[in-house]
């Protein structure tokens, strides 16, 4: 693994696009070689056309760097990842799936796909196997995989160690970070000194993506979990940070004790991608915690922290949504790909 990868990033100045710079800066593997947006920031320097708004400098690597049009013709590259609008990606993903590419997806537009995988690496990596049938049934070199809505990533990661006890049903309720909904999503007016209490569309895939993430691969499709999870999602004033509230029932009616060791007990077993936190799921014993401000970046940012597991089971999750529930996701899916020589 001494080559590197020549890597494109799709929709590389928005939210999610510059977590995904901050992600491949200096990876060991993947080599940025293509920045590309929309037609407003094509032809234009990175440091030009992307509206940087986090606490670190664009990386001086990229500052310089032309960005081009999400054209296959235009971006030079093995291995993409996309932030693009989930719209927009059901056309170019295609495209350059079709010219031969591994597309990393961030965006909804294939994510239910039969033959497309939906993962999260600590949760379901052997469905990375469906690769194989996609390529059967598509005829394709190259290949799409994709990753969780951010909320739900959040809460999946703990759900799965929750399986072993007989997992039944799940009740969520949402407190939604600002820059979930891109640069341009919600205007300050709008959530300042307030909170919204409906987020289009995203309750259907909160209560449905779980269930193809748990579900079992039978080497040709995946029978999807047996769980009802009903959600309810809410957007507030924070910049990055989903906080989530789970009811979770289970046949074995485990102790909060029991779930509290289940959480510390899980180890994925995944063997040393770059980008794999240390500890994926933290668990925090302090009362008020955990809390988006002082714990969305534990990790770097990848790992979710879970707090006041009650009798119930009732306890709070609460992830970084650009980073383990976007950018950071879609790497850790590829270094897995990498990993099992699928790139
Ligand atoms: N934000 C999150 O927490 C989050 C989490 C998980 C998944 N996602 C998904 O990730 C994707 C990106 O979200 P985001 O929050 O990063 O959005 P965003 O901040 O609005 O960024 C959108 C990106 O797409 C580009 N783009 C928009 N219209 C385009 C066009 N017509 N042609 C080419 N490029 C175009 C923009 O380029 P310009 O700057 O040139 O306009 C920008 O780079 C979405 O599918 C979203 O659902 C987001």
């Amino acid at each position: 693994m001494t080559e590197t990868i020549k890597t494109g990033v799709l929709g590389a100045t928005g939210a999610v696009g510059q977590r995904f710079i901050e992600a491949l800066a200096n990876h060991p593997w993947f080599e940025i070689t293509a920045l590309a947006a929309s037609e407003r920031s094509a032809g234009k320097k990175y440091r030009d056309a992307a509206n940087w708004r986090l606490e670190s400098q664009i990386p001086e690597e990229v500052a310089d760097v032309e960005v081009v049009p999400v054209d296959v013709g235009a971006v030079d590259a093995d291995l993409v990842f996309s932030a693009l609008p989930a719209d927009l990606a059901k056309k170019v993903e295609l495209d350059f799936v079709k010219a031969g590419c591994v597309v990393a997806s961030n965006a909804g537009a294939f994510r239910k796909e039969v033959d497309v995988p939906l993962m999260i690496p600590e949760v379901n990596p052997e469905h990375l196997g469906l690769i194989d049938v996609q390529r059967d049934n598509r005829g394709w070199d190259g290949c799409i995989v994709t990753n969780p809505n951010c909320t739900t990533i959040m809460f999946t990661l703990t759900l799965k160690p929750l399986m072993q006890f007989g997992l039944e049903n799940v009740n969520i309720a949402s407190m939604q970070a600002i820059s979930g909904a891109g640069f341009d999503g919600i205007p300050g007016m709008a959530i300042l000194e307030n909170v919204v209490p409906y987020i289009g569309g995203e309750e259907e895939k909160v209560e449905s993506e779980p269930l193809k993430l748990l579900g079992e691969f039978d080497g040709s499709q995946i029978i999807p979990a047996d769980i009802n999870i009903s959600a309810s999602c809410h957007r507030v004033p924070v910049m990055d940070g989903h906080l989530e509230a789970l009811w979770v029932g289970m046949a074995d009616d485990p102790t909060p004790d029991k779930v509290r060791q289940a959480f510390l007990d899980f180890d994925p077993g995944l063997s040393d991608l770059p980008t794999e936190p240390e500890h994926p799921i933290i668990v925090r014993d302090e009362p008020d915690r955990p809390q988006p401000r002082l714990d969305r970046n534990a990790g770097n940012g990848m790992s979710v922290s879970v707090g006041r597991i009650r009798e119930g089971i009732r306890y709070m999750v609460m992830g970084h949504n650009t980073i383990r529930g976007a950018a950071g996701a879609s790497v850790l899916n590829a270094e897995l790909m990498h990993k099992k020589g699928y790139l």
